[in-house]
């Protein structure tokens, strides 16, 4: 038995802000400095009091839609972000009201921009073992919330966005093989080192970071862990149809590309557009590139994560 994707779908909410626009909005930096060091062009930003539960709300009808069933028929709803929308519940269970669905097991999954592998591993497992059927896993982030609009190294490089996918219990191929890691000796360079306690903000509620250990750190993880997933599966690297790395920054994904072997006209990229949506960007990648037509069925695709904790890991499916 395998766990096989049979609906994707995206949002983005409200229109694309440019790096122009960020301009006018008077941070002191300019398309320039931000397209030749990191490839974004644009990002979107949620529309003041819209939350994470609301963006994974439309991306999850979406891919309800595509797999052509209602929301009552799913028993397991994983979400994975940073960014939820209270201390708790939890934003699954948010989503969970929000899609009228009733008694499915609903939790949310914490592993910062890998928060989608992590998900999507985890709701595998669940379906494999024979406990759970069919699965929504989504990425959400609002990520706009938690920046430092003051501090230009950072808040030029993320957005807003959600991607959702129905994973569904099937004797086709579907998820061949995956790769989670993690090593909490680097929390320090990607953190929001904040909490809440007694009725204040504790400790430093803005996103940290820094740029240059997080570039290395990435470049070398997602290269080696694309490696151990093709091993596993048995799948040459160059035998990978679409890569879909974490759309962080455009000289990372070319990094990854170049280790892998594969040409970039064989790597999904919408960090050009999105920027970095931490856990929604490998799905808004997903669902961007089976609309346009890219993805087809049977085509073996790489998903990759790598984010704060620092956590990294990557899926290899047949779609
Ligand atoms: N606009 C204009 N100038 C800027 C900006 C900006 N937005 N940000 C920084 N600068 C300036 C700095 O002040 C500095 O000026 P100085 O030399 O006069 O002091 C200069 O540019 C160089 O700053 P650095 O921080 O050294 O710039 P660097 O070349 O390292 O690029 C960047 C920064 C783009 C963040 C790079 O380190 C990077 O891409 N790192 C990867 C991090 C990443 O992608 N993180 C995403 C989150 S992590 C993840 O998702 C895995």
């Amino acid at each position: 038995m395998f766990a096989r994707i049979t609906g994707v779908g995206s949002y983005l909410p409200g229109q694309p802000v440019s790096n122009d626009d960020l301009v006018l909005r008077g941070v002191d930096t300019s398309d320039e400095w931000i397209a030749t060091r990191t490839g974004i062009r644009a990002r979107h930003l949620a529309e003041s009091g819209r939350t994470s539960s609301d963006l994974a709300l439309e991306a999850s009808r979406r891919a309800l839609s595509m797999a052509g069933i209602d929301a009552s028929g799913i028993d397991l709803i994983i979400v994975a972000t940073s960014t939820p929308d209270f201390i708790f519940p939890s934003t699954a269970c948010l989503l969970q009201g929000k899609l009228g669905n009733r008694g499915a097991t609903a939790f949310d999954v914490q592993a910062v921009c890998s928060g989608f592998v992590y998900a999507l591993t985890i709701a595998e497992k669940f379906i494999r073992s024979g406990s759970h059927h069919r699965a929504l896993v989504v990425g959400a982030e609002v990520f706009s919330r938690i920046l430092d609009w003051r501090d230009r190294g950072t808040c030029v490089l993320f957005g807003d966005g959600a991607g959702a996918v129905v994973l569904e219990a099937d004797e086709r191929p579907g998820i061949l093989a995956t790769a989670l890691h993690a090593d909490g000796a680097h929390h320090g360079i990607l953190s929001v080192p904040g909490n809440v306690c007694g009725g204040q903000v504790t400790g430093d509620p803005f996103l940290r970071m820094d740029g240059q250990a997080v570039f290395k750190f990435a470049v070398r993880v997602l290269a080696e862990v694309a490696h151990e997933c093709c091993d596993a599966a048995g799948v040459p690297p160059t035998g990978v149809d679409w890569l879909i790395p974490h759309q962080a920054n455009i000289r990372i994904i070319e990094a990854t590309a170049r280790k892998m072997g594969l040409e970039m006209e064989r790597v999904i990229v919408t960090v050009d557009r999105h920027g970095n949506t931490s856990a929604a960007s490998v799905p808004l990648a997903l669902d961007t590139a089976v609309r346009d037509g890219r993805i087809q069925r049977g085509q073996k695709i790489m998903l990759e994560g790598v984010g704060g904790g620092f956590t990294w890991g990557a899926v290899l499916l047949e779609f």
